[in-house]
């Protein structure tokens, strides 16, 4: 098998990168700057420049490979999916596992946009796994100035409750599927263990850095004033206050026991990933 990995210098896909390296496989990454990928990886992986947004520029990355594993983000990732996975097809990939999201399933937010990438992958004929994570833990990096700033963490969440789930059990799900391929026509849900409100991810991450710290709820007006000096597009804006929307119904509190299924251990906890991110909450930190 020859393994090609999208968004290899992104969140999870670095992390499958890594873990296909620690299992002596030399996969071949796809970037848009060959000079990032390099300073990730060296040598050790092959490098092939191209952009999911240009068809044309994936045939030569994908020739040769045999098995895909997709990232796209953003308003057009169904269309990227789509081209990416025709180029694939094309060029004798045969199996493809999208990188998607959990939320498909209550149509919310990027879940739609990632409903429509997963129809076309089904529609492929392709052989598929879809990798369908909630959110992850790692967009609470997203409160770190703050809660360093003002021992502040706000969201229109409300009440509502999410299970985060960290990105290391996504990419070690990600990769055993990988090399096995033993849930091939399969979407894996994969959650964190536990549902938690944001006033008590809040409160944990309180505990860890040992500083006491504020969770405020505010109006979908205020989250949205937030995205956008963010710079965020405001296809994702409109998706991510409908996500935080669908958190403050209840409707993304679901806990699958996917990732002990998968790898015969539970998912990592949010005090876990909050330990380990101590750092980045605490004064100091720049
Ligand atoms: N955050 C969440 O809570 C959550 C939950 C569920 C699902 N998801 C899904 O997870 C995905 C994002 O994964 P991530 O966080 O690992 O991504 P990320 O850290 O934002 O990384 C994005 C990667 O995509 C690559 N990329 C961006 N535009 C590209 C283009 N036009 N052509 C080629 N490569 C391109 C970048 O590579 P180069 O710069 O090297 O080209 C980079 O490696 C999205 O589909 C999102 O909807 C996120």
């Amino acid at each position: 098998m020859s393994y090609i990995i999208t968004g290899a210098t992104g969140n999870i896909g670095r992390r499958v990168v890594g873990r296909l390296l620690e299992a002596g496989i030399r996969p071949r990454v796809l970037t848009r700057d060959a000079e990032k990928a390099r300073k990730s990886y060296g040598e050790h992986v092959d490098i092939r420049v191209g952009d999911l947004s240009d068809p044309a520029s994936l045939r030569p990355a994908f020739t040769g490979g045999s098995t895909l594993f997709l990232v796209n983000a953003g308003p057009d990732l169904a269309a990227r999916d789509a081209a990416a996975v025709q180029v694939a097809r094309a060029v004798g990939v045969t199996r493809v596992m999208k990188l998607s999201s959990l939320d498909v399933e209550q149509e919310v937010g990027t879940g739609v946009w990632h409903a429509r990438g997963e129809l076309a992958l089904r529609e492929s004929g392709l052989s598929f796994t879809f990798l369908r994570p909630s959110g992850f833990m790692s967009n609470a990096l997203g409160w770190a100035p703050s809660i360093r700033g003002a021992g502040l963490v706000r969201t229109s969440t409300g009440e509502g409750r999410i299970a985060l789930i960290h990105p290391d059990d996504i990419a070690e799900v990600a990769t055993h599927a990988l090399l096995r391929w033993d849930y091939e026509g399969q979407a894996l849900r994969i959650t964190g263990p536990e549902a938690l409100s944001y006033a008590e991810m809040t409160a944990r991450i309180s505990a860890v850095i040992g500083e006491p710290l504020v969770f405020q709820s505010m109006s979908d007006q205020e989250a949205r004033a937030l995205f956008v000096a963010r710079r965020e597009e405001p296809e994702m804006v409109a998706a991510l206050l409908s996500i935080w929307s669908a958190i403050r119904g209840g409707r993304l509190d679901t806990v699958t026991e996917t990732v002990r299924h998968v790898l015969g251990r539970g998912p990592r906890s949010f005090e876990a990933w909050a330990r380990e991110n101590a750092a980045s909450f605490r004064d100091g930190s720049g």
